[in-house]
């Protein structure tokens, strides 16, 4: 005899998703897996999809399975068929929709940074808290088990007092000289919709995952450079100034008295996405590699002297972070799994990290530029009284 299967305990919510490239993709990936892998009271529905571009709408709703698609988030937002609005367009547009969505009532989940600036992401924290709407920023890299580990070892006190904190995050795509900027694939480079550079870019993502491990961070000393000072714009076609910064690098203090050491830059020949951390603890240190994700390597100075030594653990048994989800013990999981766990998450009523976390990340980049444009110290709370 065969049964007809039912949905029936679950809720439906009913996802609206602006944006379809890059992370319109992971986003729609961690849809449609999310209820194979992990058990959670919703039921994602994949209701409407909206890019710039017509046909590459209809191309990704068809590719997904979305039910509809649009060219104006308006659309979405206004749709009573919505629950949750998911952000997934370059930064200049975060901030409008955001708000829209949190006073038509939405859920709302946005992609990374919040604002291009700290003042711009507070009014989206100011929006959604008065909303009273769930809101969450996709700092997916919280979610790599090797790194929710460590937040779980540092929470339990196993490195002691920590005196340093490092991180990098290298990439090489815009050497060239050639290169235009702005328009599709490229909005990147200006800095009137990207914000900043590399700094609100991959920076941004090794501060919220610092922020998170080992607090606040109180001042920093930073330099930038734009290494290349003019491009070609795609959509004007004249060659205009460059206005992000192609490296940023900062030093910091952490509240806790630990010291920050912070580089990203598209500059490093050879190097795709390294992002990388280290973290030095009175009795341990660890460091991961997003090149080698499902590992840490990890010391202990407590161990027993003759087999005391660096571990590389591979995260792949039941007991590690999100792992007793996927496969069995050997068998390693990647990038996309991320943005699945950070779903999962948000449906079991995890949002963490939500907009006024993610604002926290905004006020530490502003206070990096700021510092790198006077070349002196700057407190990150000030900056914040600035505003
Ligand atoms: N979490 C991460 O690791 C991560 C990685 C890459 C990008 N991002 C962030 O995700 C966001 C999108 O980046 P991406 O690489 O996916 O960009 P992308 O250029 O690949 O795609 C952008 C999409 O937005 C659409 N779009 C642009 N303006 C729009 C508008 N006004 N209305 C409707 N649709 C619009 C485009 O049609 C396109 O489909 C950015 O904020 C970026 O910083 C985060």
């Amino acid at each position: 005899m065969l049964t007809v299967g039912t949905n029936m305990a679950k809720q439906p919510l009913n996802i609206g998703l602006i944006g379809c490239g890059f992370m319109g993709r992971t986003h729609s990936n961690a849809f449609r897996q999310v209820s194979h892998f992990f058990d959670t009271s919703f039921q994602p529905v994949l209701k409407a999809v909206c890019a710039r571009n017509a046909q590459a709408a209809s191309d990704f709703s068809q590719r997904w399975g979305y039910e509809i698609h649009a060219t104006d988030w308006r659309t979405l937002v206004e749709s009573r068929d919505i629950d949750l609005i998911d952000i997934a367009t370059p930064n200049d547009t975060h901030c409008e929709i955001a708000i829209a969505a949190a006073q038509a009532g939405k859920m709302v989940m946005c992609e990374k940074p919040l604002g291009r600036t700290a003042a711009e992401s507070m009014r989206m924290v100011e929006a959604v808290e008065k909303a009273g709407v769930r809101n969450m920023v996709w700092y997916n890299y919280r979610r790599v088990p090797a790194v929710t580990l460590l937040k779980i070892l540092i929470d339990e006190g196993r490195f002691g007092r920590i005196f340093h904190y490092r991180a990098k995050f290298l990439q090489d795509w815009t050497i060239s000289r050639d290169l235009p900027q702005g328009g599709a694939g490229l909005w990147r480079l200006d800095a009137s919709v990207a914000g900043s550079g590399v700094t609100g870019d991959l920076l941004a993502h090794a501060i919220d995952t610092a922020l998170w491990l080992n607090g606040p961070i109180d001042e920093v000393s930073a330099m930038t450079e734009t290494f290349i000072k003019e491009r070609k714009h795609t959509l004007t076609g004249q060659v205009q100034p460059v206005g992000i910064d192609d490296a940023s690098a900062f030093l910091g203090r952490f509240e806790n008295g630990s010291l920050a050491t912070f580089e990203a830059t598209r500059y490093a020949r050879g190097h795709k996405a390294l992002y990388t951390l280290e973290i030095n603890g009175e009795h341990a240190s660890a460091i991961w590699d997003l090149h080698d994700l499902h590992r840490l390597q990890y010391f202990d100075h407590r161990d027993e002297g003759r087999l005391r030594g660096w571990r590389s653990i591979h995260l792949t048994d039941s007991d590690h972070p999100y792992m007793k989800q996927w496969w069995v013990p050997g068998l390693q999981i990647g990038y996309e799994h991320t943005f699945i766990h950070q779903f999962a998450d948000f449906l079991n009523h995890n949002d963490s990290p939500n907009f006024r976390e993610a604002h926290a990340t905004d006020l530490v980049t502003d206070a990096v530029l700021a510092s790198a444009s006077k070349h002196a110290w700057c407190t990150v709370t000030q900056d914040q009284e600035k505003e």
